[in-house]
C-alpha cells in the first residue's frame, strides 16, 4: 500500500481488534466503502488505487457487471503477536508473514498469490453467472485480500450506470442497476465515493444524483472525480472543488487514475501515483488547491472520516472494558485474593494488557496523533 495515513491507522484498528476479541463483542463496525458512478467513470480504478494493487477488471464499456464485495484482512492482525489466544477471527495457522493473497467465497479454501489471476477469476465468474454479452447480475463476488499492508475494510465495485441495455442486458437495465447500487450505499455505515468524469457535466452526474437520494446532507458521500487529465484545455474544475456547484459537506477530490493506454502498456499504480503528483503540481489552477487533489488525499479523507467514527465508539468501549475490570475484581475477591494491582498483574497479564493498550490507543486516538488529525 503506498499512503503512509492508512499505514498509521492499521495498527490502532489492529489493537483495537484485540480488545474486542477479548471482550466478545465488536462494537466497531468499520463502514464499507462503497464506489457508485457512470459506466466507465473510473469506479474500478479509484478503489484500485486506494488498494494499491491491481487487480480489478477495468477498462471502457462495461467491465464491472456482478457487484464485487471486497474484503480486506491484515494478516498481521490475524498472526498475532500478543498473549490472547482466544476469539480471533480465523486463528494464526497457516498465515505466511509478509505474504498477500486473495480468496474467493466461490471456491473456499484456495489462495490466489497471484492478482492477475484474481483478476482473470473475477472476469471468469462474472461471464459464469452473466454470460460473456455484457449482462449484469445482482449476485455478489466475495473477494477476501489478506496483506500485511490494508485496513480491515470493506470496499464494494459496483456496476456502473448505464441508460441504454446493450447485448444481454435486460430493458430495464438502469433500474436495475440504481436498485442495485441503492442496496449497497443506502446502508448508513456506508461511505459513499460519488465518481464523476470531470470530461462530463457535474450537473448530470448519475453518482451525485443517486447519493443524495440516500444521504441528502451529504454527510457521508464523497466526490470524487476522475479523468481530470481528459478535461477540455481551457476549462477547469475549480469551481466544482471548491464546492460552490454541488455542494457536499465532506467535499470533493480530484484524482487521475490510469488510462487505457496507461493500462495496456502495465504502468505501474506506483508510477500512475507520480504521475498523477505531477499532474497536478503542475497545473496552473490546480498547483494552488493540492488540498483537493490526488489519491493519496482521497486516501486521507477515508482516513479521516474512519479515525471520526472509531473515536464515536471509543466511549461505549471503555466503558465495557471498565465493567469487565470489575467483574475480574470481584472474581479474584471471591477468590479471597486482595485485588491488588499486583495481584491482578500476576493473573497473567491478559486483562491488563489488554487494558494498557487500549489506554495507549484511546490517548492516540483522542489525541488526533500522526495521520488523523489533518
Ligand atoms: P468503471 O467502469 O467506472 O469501473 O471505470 P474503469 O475504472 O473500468 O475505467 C474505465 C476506463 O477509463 C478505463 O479505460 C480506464 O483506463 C479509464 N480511466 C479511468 N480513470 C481515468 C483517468 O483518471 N484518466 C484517464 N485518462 N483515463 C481513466
Ligand atoms: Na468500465
Ligand atoms: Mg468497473
Amino acid at each position: 500500500l503506498h499512503d503512509r495515513g492508512m499505514q498509521q491507522l492499521i495498527p490502532i484498528v489492529n489493537k483495537l481488534q484485540d480488545v474486542f476479541a477479548a471482550i466478545g463483542k465488536h462494537p466497531l463496525d468499520l463502514p464499507q466503502i462503497v464506489v457508485i458512478g457512470s459506466q466507465s467513470s473510473g469506479k474500478s480504478s479509484v478503489l484500485e488505487h486506494i488498494v494499491g494493487r491491481d487487480f480489478l477488471p477495468r477498462g471502457t464499456g462495461i467491465v464491472t457487471r456482478r457487484p464485487l464485495i471486497l474484503q480486506l484482512y491484515n494478516t498481521a492482525f490475524l498472526r498475532g503477536g500478543g498473549e490472547d489466544e482466544g476469539g480471533r477471527e480465523g486463528g494464526r495457522e497457516g498465515i505466511p508473514e509478509g505474504k498477500e493473497w486473495g480468496e474467493f467465497l466461490h471456491r473456499a479454501g484456495e489462495r490466489f498469490y497471484d492478482f492477475m489471476e484474481i483478476r482473470d477469476e473475477i472476469k471468469r465468474e462474472t461471464d459464469r453467472l452473466t454470460g460473456k454479452n455484457k449482462g449484469i447480475s445482482a449476485k455478489s463476488i466475495n473477494l477476501k485480500v489478506y496483506s500485511p499492508h490494508v485496513l480491515n475494510l470493506t470496499l464494494v465495485d459496483l456496476p456502473g450506470i448505464t441508460k441504454v441495455s446493450v447485448g444481454d442486458q435486460p430493458a430495464d437495465i438502469e433500474s436495475q442497476i440504481r436498485a442495485m447500487c441503492l442496496a449497497y450505499i443506502g446502508n448508513p455505515n456506508s461511505i459513499i465515493l460519488a465518481v464523476t468524469a470531470a470530461n462530463t457535466d457535474i450537473a448530470n452526474s448519475d453518482s451525485l444524483k443517486l447519493a443524495r437520494e440516500v444521504d441528502p446532507d451529504g454527510l457521508r458521500t464523497i466526490g470524487v472525480l476522475t479523468k481530470m487529465d481528459l478535461m477540455d484545455p481551457g476549462t477547469d474544475a475549480a469551481d466544482v472543488l471548491l464546492n460552490r456547484v454541488i455542494p457536499l459537506r465532506i467535499g470533493y477530490v480530484a484524482v487521475v487514475n490510469r488510462g487505457q493506454r496507461d493500462i495496456d502498456s502495465n504502468l505501474t499504480i506506483r508510477e500512475a501515483l507520480r504521475k498523477e503528483a505531477g499532474f497536478f503540481k503542475a497545473h496552473p489552477v490546480y498547483r494552488s488547491m493540492l488540498k483537493q487533489c490526488t489519491t493519496p488525499t482521497l486516501t486521507r479523507m477515508l482516513n479521516n472520516i474512519l479515525m471520526h467514527h472509531i473515536r464515536d465508539c471509543l466511549p461505549e468501549i471503555k466503558s465495557r472494558i471498565q465493567a469487565m475490570t470489575m467483574d475480574v475484581g470481584r472474581e479474584l475477591e471471591a477468590l479471597g485474593e486482595p485485588t491488588t494491582e499486583l495481584s491482578r498483574a500476576t493473573l497473567g497479564g491478559t486483562m491488563l494488557g489488554l487494558l494498557s493498550r487500549f489506554a495507549s490507543t484511546f490517548q492516540s486516538a483522542v489525541e488526533g496523533r500522526g495521520s488523523f488529525a489533518a
